[in-house]
C-alpha cells in the first residue's frame, strides 16, 4: 500500500489499521522529521513532495504498490470569508496531486486506487436533506467555494476515469475524534465551548458527520474489497445545524450557541458560512454498508460527540 497523507488526521488512524490486516505501508510525507512518526505507525517512510511530479513518480516506483491511498489535505484553520484562500493548496492537492498520484500509479501498474473527496460540504443544495451517491454535487456553489467543488469534481472525474485502475472515491462526513478540529481542546469544540460558533437564521443546513476511526475502518474496507465507484462516508444521523450545534453545546458544559439573523452571520462569517448552516445537505450511508460491508461504530454523532467518548477514542487509533 502507498498512503499519501500518512500522517494527517485520517492517515494516522489507516496506516495501523492496515499494517494490523497483514499490509506493507509506505506512507508519505514531506518531512524529513515525521519519518520516525511514520515508524511507529508501522508504515515505511517516504520522504516526497505531492505537488512535485517527479518526486512522486520515484516514490512510487520504488515502493512498487498494488494500491495507492490519496489522502492529501492542507486545510488548517478556515476563515469562512476567506474559504477559496484558505482551501487553495488543498485545491491544489485535490487537482495536481491526483494527477500525479494517478500517473505514477498508472506507471507501475496499481490495481486500485482509493481517494479521499468530501461528502458533507459538496452536494447541491435543492431537493432532499439526504443525498445519495447519484446526487449531483453543487451546480453552483457559493462564489468563495467554487474553487473547492470544481477540485472535488477533478478529482472524483480523474479517479474514477482511470479505466487502467479500480478507481474508488470515499466522500468523507465531517471529521470528528482525535486529530481533527472537533476534538477536545480543538478549534471547533473551543469555538463553541466560548459561544463563537452561533446559529445563523433558521440553521436547517443538514450536516453529515463521520467519527475519524470509522472514516479509517470504512477506507480500510474500501481497499480490500472496494469496487469502482463512489461512497458516501458517514454516519447514521444526518442533522440540521439546530439539532446538533445545542446538543454539542449541551455535551460540552457551555452556554448554549448564540441565533444571530442571515445579515449578522454573513458579515463574521460571508456567505460560505451562512451556506453551511442554513443550506447544506447530509448524505446517505447505504451504499457504503451494502456494499463495503462497513458499520460506523458511531452511528450517530450524538454519542460520539461525548467528551466521555472522545478521550477513549484516542486510544482506538491501533487494533490489539
Ligand atoms: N472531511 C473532513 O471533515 C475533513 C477532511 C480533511 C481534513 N479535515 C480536517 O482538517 C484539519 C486539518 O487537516 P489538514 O488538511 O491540515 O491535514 P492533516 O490531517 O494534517 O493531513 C494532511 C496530510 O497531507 C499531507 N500533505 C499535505 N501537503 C502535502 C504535500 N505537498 N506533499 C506530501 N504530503 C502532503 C501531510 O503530510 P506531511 O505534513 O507529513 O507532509 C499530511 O499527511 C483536521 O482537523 C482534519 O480533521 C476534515
Amino acid at each position: 500500500m502507498f498512503v499519501a497523507g500518512a500522517t494527517g488526521a485520517i492517515g494516522q488512524q489507516l496506516v495501523p489499521r492496515l499494517v494490523a490486516a497483514g499490509h506493507d505501508v509506505h506512507g508519505m510525507t514531506r518531512s524529513e522529521s515525521k519519518q520516525a512518526m511514520l515508524y511507529e505507525l508501522g508504515a515505511v517512510p517516504v520522504v516526497a513532495d505531492a505537488l512535485d511530479p517527479d518526486q512522486v513518480q520515484d516514490a512510487v516506483a520504488h515502493a512498487k504498490p498494488d494500491v495507492i491511498v490519496h489522502q492529501l489535505t492542507a486545510i488548517g484553520a478556515i476563515d469562512m470569508r476567506h474559504f477559496d484562500r484558505d482551501f487553495a493548496l488543498t485545491n491544489r492537492l485535490r487537482t495536481e496531486g491526483t494527477d500525479n498520484l494517478l500517473s505514477a500509479g498508472q506507471a507501475v501498474g496499481v490495481r486500485r486506487f482509493v481517494a479521499q473527496s468530501n461528502g458533507a460540504f459538496g452536494y447541491a443544495r435543492t431537493g432532499g436533506p439526504v443525498k445519495s451517491e447519484e446526487d449531483s454535487l453543487d451546480p453552483s456553489p457559493a462564489r468563495e467555494m467554487r474553487a473547492m467543488v470544481a477540485a472535488i469534481r477533478h478529482l472524483e472525474q480523474a479517479v474514477l476515469g482511470a479505466d487502467w485502475t479500480d478507481g474508488i472515491v470515499l466522500r468523507y462526513g465531517a471529521f470528528y475524534g482525535p486529530g481533527t478540529s472537533m476534538a477536545p481542546g480543538a478549534e471547533q469544540f473551543e469555538m463553541i465551548r466560548k459561544r463563537k460558533f452561533p446559529l445563523v437564521g433558521d440553521a436547517a443546513g443538514v450536516w453529515s458527520f463521520i467519527h475519524i476511526a470509522d472514516a479509517a475502518e470504512a477506507t480500510v474496507a474500501a481497499i480490500e474489497r472496494g469496487r469502482r465507484g463512489v461512497h458516501n462516508v458517514v454516519d447514521d444521523d444526518p442533522a440540521a445545524v439546530a439539532q446538533w450545534l445545542p446538543a454539542l453545546a449541551q455535551t460540552l458544559d457551555a452556554k448554549q450557541p448564540m441565533r444571530v439573523p442571515r445579515f449578522i452571520g454573513r458579515l463574521f462569517a460571508g456567505e460560505v458560512g451562512v451556506v453551511m448552516m442554513t443550506e447544506l445537505r447530509g448524505a446517505s450511508n447505504a451504499k457504503a454498508k451494502r456494499e463495503l460491508g462497513w458499520e460506523p461504530a458511531h452511528p450517530s454523532w450524538r454519542e460520539g460527540f461525548s467528551t466521555r467518548s472522545l478521550p477513549r477514542a484516542i486510544t482506538e487509533g491501533v487494533r490489539p
